[in-house]
């Protein structure tokens, strides 16, 4: 079965209450399997065996958290072998402004690696209900593309 990766990295919990939304949304798609892993259990292994994979991180400094950056700069021994699959980011942020530059950063690294982004969701702080269905869609969204 085709597999969604959900990886992220949360200090606070925000953008973890993101990642939790995304994986509900997408769970809602029959027939793709639904991963979420915090980003100190994920590995290059699990980019390669997925057909889309979802980022999310706090806006650390206008940028992602070290931690995710971190396991991103081990990915490169999977670089050039993740084309094609489709994706998305989200973040947390303190200010819409910053969290904005984040998910650029975040997004770089999906198009670096050859991965379409089909969308971005940004929540300030705390995710309210307007931002967790955003997510929830954003999830639904990638897991019905990987099924095309
Ligand atoms: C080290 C650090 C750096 C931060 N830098 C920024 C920043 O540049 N811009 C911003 O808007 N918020 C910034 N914040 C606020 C966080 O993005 C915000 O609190 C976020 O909700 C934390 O997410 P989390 O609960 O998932 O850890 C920073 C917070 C920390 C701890």
């Amino acid at each position: 079965m085709a597999k969604l990766m959900i990886i992220y990295y949360s200090r606070t919990g925000n953008t973890k209450e993101m990642a939790e939304e995304v994986t509900k949304g997408a769970r809602v798609v029959e027939g793709v399997e639904v991963v979420c892993k915090e980003v100190d259990e994920a590995t290059s292994e699990d980019l390669l065996s997925s057909a889309g994979i979802i980022l999310g991180s706090p806006t650390y400094f206008r940028q992602m958290a070290a931690e995710l950056k971190s396991f991103i700069d081990k990915t490169i021994d999977v670089y050039g072998q993740l084309k094609g699959r489709v994706g998305g980011v989200f973040s947390s942020s303190g200010s819409p402004e910053d969290g904005e530059k984040c998910l650029i950063s975040l997004s770089e690294v999906l198009d670096c690696h050859g991965v379409a982004v089909l969308g971005k969701v940004l929540a300030v702080v705390t995710p309210g209900e307007r931002e967790r269905e955003e997510c929830r869609k954003l999830g639904e969204m990638v897991a019905r593309r990987i099924l095309g």
